[in-house]
Order: C-alpha cells, then structure tokens, then sequence
C-alpha cells in the first residue's frame, strides 16, 4: 500500500496516516457508487512503495458503494487489491484475464452479469510503455504489443461492455488516457517515444468516437489523462528502463510539475475517476479530463 506523500495541510479530517487524495473513512452518508456494480481493468499493480492507478481506483469505488470486480492478468495483483477493500468491509472479486484477448473481455463482462447483475462503470485502466521507442529503433512487434495492448484492449473491453449498457440504458466507461498523447515531451528526460503516445492518441479517438455514437443509450465514455503520476509503473520501471535511479527521476518529474507539490499520486487519478463514474457526472461525456497538475497546459 502506498506509502503517505503529500498530506493536506489543514483539512478538518487530516489523518497523518493517510496519504494525500485518499479515501477518507467511511461516512455515515451513502456512497457516490452505491448499488453501483463496477468493473476495474488493470486493478493489480506492479510491486513497489507507491500505490497504482488501478488499485487506488477500485479501492475509492468501493468506499463509495460499488461492487467491484478487479481485472488484471496477473492474479496475485489483483488479489491483493480485492483484500484490501474486503480489509474494508466491501465487496470485490478478481478476474484473471488478458485485456487484449476478446475472449477474456467477454468473459469479464458476463462475470460482473452473472456474479453482480449487470455493469454500470467500466474504469479501463490498464496501460503498457515497456518496449517502446523512438521510430528509428522501435522493434515494430513492441509498437503492435502496445498498440494491442493500449488502443486494441480499450475498443474490446469497450465492445464487451457496451452491448449491457446500451440494454440497461445507461453506463459510464473512463478509460485512462495520459498527457502524453497531447504533449511534445513529459518530464525533462524528453520520455516521449513513438507507440506509447499513439496509442494514447488513439484511446483518445475512440473516447470521442464512442461517446458520440452511443449518447442516444444512456452511456457516457470519457478518459482521464493523467500526468507525472507517482507509481510503480510510471516511476520504477521506467527509472530502471533510463538507468537512473527512482530518487534521481522522482526528483526529475517533480520538477516538471507546474503545481506546487510535484508529482501527482494514483488518489489523484482515482478522485477524478470517483467523479465520472458518479451521478455527478452524469452530463458529462466526450471528456479528455486532464489530471496533471497544469502540465499539459505547458506545451501543446
Ligand atoms: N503513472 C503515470 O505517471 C501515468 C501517467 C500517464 C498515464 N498513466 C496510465 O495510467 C494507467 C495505470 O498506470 P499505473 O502506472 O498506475 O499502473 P497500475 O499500477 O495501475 O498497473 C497496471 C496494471 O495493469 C495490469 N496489466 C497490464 N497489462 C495487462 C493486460 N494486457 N491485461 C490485463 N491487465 C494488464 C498489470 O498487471 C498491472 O497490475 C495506465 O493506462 C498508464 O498508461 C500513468
């Protein structure tokens, strides 16, 4: 579980032991998501001191009254997610499957139909970079394995999902976009190779697309973009992939960030996808949300 970052400095619920962004404990009020059955892809998350865009995210949906069912194709992951919001006294149930197989989306879909009744939110979060490069040394089958991955995955778990919602009359998907689609460069270290923006580019694309055709049903389709987000995805792995140690690239995209503060964390991520998931939301679609802390405001 994430270690605390930043704390708010004078909120009348400060909690020294919570970080900043992250769910309070549960109010005697009802849940932005109750009765809500949710479905989280990517809601394991890779080992390290900070918590994920996609465990954070299934944790605040849970909080707030969902169900949640938790997607990730590593099993141990997700599971370790599932018991952190049962810990909590909520529902969730893990799903082992492989966003970029049609087979396995499918099979998500009717799980959450048979195990919870339907499905209202789909938070497509799952999201690879490893491989990528700029075009002059990119192997072309690390571009398809992110193309598949990224931009493929969001259209099968969009196609698996739709044909429910569009039958209820309503449902809300989010995919997780990122800046970097928008962006020349994030982070000084000029990290913005070829496939993972254009796959972020096209989830973008197919949000518009999406939402567009299928307002008529009730369903709104929107994507968060995050920016510098303090993960274990967005920080160990790719210090590791520069060479440079996690210190040295925290220090670099703190940097970065226009906000006071620096880096962003996954309960930042998860706060705004709380709100579109939400009733609060609901005449809101088509949305490109970045959460970025002013950076994509930088450079166009
Ligand atoms: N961390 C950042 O700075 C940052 C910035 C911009 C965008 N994002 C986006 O946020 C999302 C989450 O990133 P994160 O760093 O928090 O990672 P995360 O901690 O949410 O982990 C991603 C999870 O996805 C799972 N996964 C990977 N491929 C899968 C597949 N094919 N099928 C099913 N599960 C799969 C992994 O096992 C892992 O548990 C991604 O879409 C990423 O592109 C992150």
């Amino acid at each position: 579980m994430a270690a605390p970052t930043r704390m708010p400095s004078s909120s009348p619920d400060s909690d020294p032991a919570r970080p900043a962004g992250a769910p309070a404990p549960a109010a005697a009020r009802p849940g932005r998501l109750e009765g809500k059955v949710a479905l989280v892809t990517g809601a394991g998350q890779v080992a390290g001191v900070q918590v994920g865009n996609g465990r954070a995210t299934a944790i605040v949906f849970a909080r707030e009254g969902a169900r949640v069912a938790l997607l990730d194709r590593e099993r141990s992951a997700a599971e370790d997610t599932a018991q952190e919001i049962e810990r909590a006294g909520a529902e969730a149930f893990v799903i082992e499957g492989d966003v970029s197989a049609e087979d396995d989306c499918h099979a998500a879909v009717a799980a959450c139909r048979e195990r919870l009744g339907g499905l209202d939110v789909l938070h497509h979060n799952v999201g690879i970079a490893l491989g990528d490069g700029w075009a002059e040394g990119i192997e072309f089958s690390h571009w398809e394995r992110i193309m598949r991955v990224n931009a493929g995955g969001a259209l099968l778990m969009a196609k698996a999902s739709l044909p429910v919602m569009r039958e209820q009359g309503h449902g809300a998907i989010t995919f997780v976009s990122s800046i970097a689609a928008i962006v020349a460069g994030v982070a000084r270290t000029n990290n913005s190779p070829a496939a993972y923006k254009m796959s972020k580019a096209a989830l973008n694309a197919l949000t518009q697309s999406l939402a567009q055709s299928y307002a008529q049903h009730g369903v709104r389709v929107n994507a968060i973009l995050p920016g510098l987000i303090d993960t274990p995805m967005g920080v160990d792995t790719v210090a590791r992939a520069l060479g440079i140690s996690r210190e040295r690239y925290v220090a670099i995209r703190d940097e970065s960030v226009p906000l006071k503060g620096g880096m962003g964390s996954a309960w930042d991520i998860a706060n705004a996808a709380l709100f579109l998931a939400s009733e609060e939301a609901r005449f809101i679609t088509g949305v490109l949300l970045a959460v970025d802390g002013g950076q994509s405001t930088r450079v166009g």
